[in-house]
């Protein structure tokens, strides 16, 4: 099968999987704004931008022009920068103290053996070969342990906090032994989106899965509804009463660092400093959750300025291209996590797909870093893209 970019696996997706599992994975919420936005922020220019020129003189009295741009919804363009030795390209990167291969790190996805009989183990294998990190859905159809015993690797694990605490401290616990070293917990799900195609599908797990990581707690099931039976099931476990106080709680049962997943404004990123958070995930769940919620990659810089480094603050949503991954860390990223690709690659080729994933986006980012002549991540800054914004202003910028 010859892959030339991680888009091309969706198509193979849907031709594969049953209706109602494309559908769970590929959807967003309502009417899918934030799912377009997210990706679309990228790079779309938008169709009601006027450009224009006019004249502007130099100090020394010389006029040159300065073009600008009204308004222009894309994100931002390239100032690459040139006659840089870009021979040897080094895109390692430390994250919370672990050393890995890139920048681009596995995002928690749910339920992947719908996707592929392997699921999360052969994520785990893919991720692990690439020397990226993998982080676990709590809704996994694998549990910890059986990701754990895949071999070594880098892992986090996503939590949801259900209403019995109890249940929460355990599997925090069994993570730990299981020897992951993050947990990410997922801050924008008091209660499920409303993804219409899981409603029109009633959407629920196929009866020969679980989701492992609760089996021995009765919570592995998900019953029938005339719903979606995941927004049932949300309503019935997960706590809506979640709050920052629980962070704190959190904390109080285990050591392992905690990433606040979830954050689109710095009023939030602020809050989660000021509770410890080790790190911040700029993230709208894969468009999933609240509709209309800006692009991740729009949020990003509010996040970042508010973050002022004490913590790093990574990026997921939307992420196809290693132009995008630039993007990301042009804007402040210190790093970004990938979802539908994986789900997708998965599914059309099970781990081989993963991996070829990984790669592509590896290759590409390299590329983009190339010709953009930086050698290694901490090269890459704010200059090396421009906004609609400021190309407004760009003579008065420079
Ligand atoms: C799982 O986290 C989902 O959003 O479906």
């Amino acid at each position: 099968m010859e892959i030339t970019n991680v888009s091309e696996y969706e198509p193979i997706a849907k031709e594969k999987l049953p209706k109602m599992v494309y559908d769970y994975y590929a959807s967003g919420a309502e009417d899918q704004w934030t799912l377009k936005e997210n990706r679309e922020a990228f790079f779309q220019d938008s169709r009601f931008s006027l450009v224009y020129t006019r004249p502007y003189w130099l100090q020394d009295g010389r006029p040159c022009w300065m073009v600008g741009n009204l308004g222009g919804r894309y994100l931002a363009r390239f100032r690459p920068r040139i006659l840089i030795d870009v021979s040897k390209i080094d895109m390692t990167t430390t994250i919370l103290g672990f050393k890995i291969s890139m920048p681009i790190m596995i995002a928690p996805t749910a339920m992947q053996k719908m996707a592929h009989p392997e699921g999360e183990y052969a994520t785990a294998r893919a991720a692990s070969s690439a020397g990226t990190i993998m982080t676990l859905s709590s809704w996994a159809t694998s549990s910890v342990e059986e990701v754990a015993s895949t071999g070594p690797g880098i892992r986090f694990f996503q939590l949801y906090v259900y209403r019995d605490r109890n249940v929460v401290a355990q599997l925090v616990r069994r993570a730990e032994r299981a020897g992951f070293k993050a947990i990410a917990l997922t801050v924008d799900t008091p209660r499920l989106g409303r993804r219409e195609a899981d409603i029109k599908n009633r959407f629920t797990l196929p009866p020969f899965l679980t989701l492992k990581n609760f089996e021995g707690l009765d919570l592995g099931k998900m019953d029938k509804s005339d719903d979606s039976g995941l927004a049932s099931y949300v309503a019935g476990q997960i706590d809506r009463t979640l709050s920052w106080k629980d962070v704190k709680w959190l904390q109080s049962i285990t050591s392992l660092p905690i990433l606040v997943k979830g954050v689109l404004t710095a009023e939030d990123a602020s809050l989660a400093i000021q509770n410890k958070a080790a790190g911040i995930i700029v993230s709208n769940h894969g468009a999933r959750q609240l509709d209309y919620v800006p692009a991740t990659i729009t949020a990003l810089e509010e996040v970042v300025g508010a973050a002022r480094g004490r913590v790093p603050v990574f990026l997921d949503g939307g992420v196809r291209r290693g132009t995008d991954v630039f993007k990301a860390l042009a804007l402040g990223a210190s790093g970004v996590f990938i979802g539908r690709p994986v789900l997708f690659s998965l599914a059309a080729e099970g781990e081989a797909g993963v991996r070829k994933v990984l790669k592509l986006l590896r290759d590409e980012f390299e590329l983009t870093m190339a010709l953009s002549g930086c050698i290694s991540l901490k090269d890459i800054t704010r200059n090396h893209i421009i906004t609609p914004a400021e190309a407004k202003h760009s003579i008065s910028r420079l």
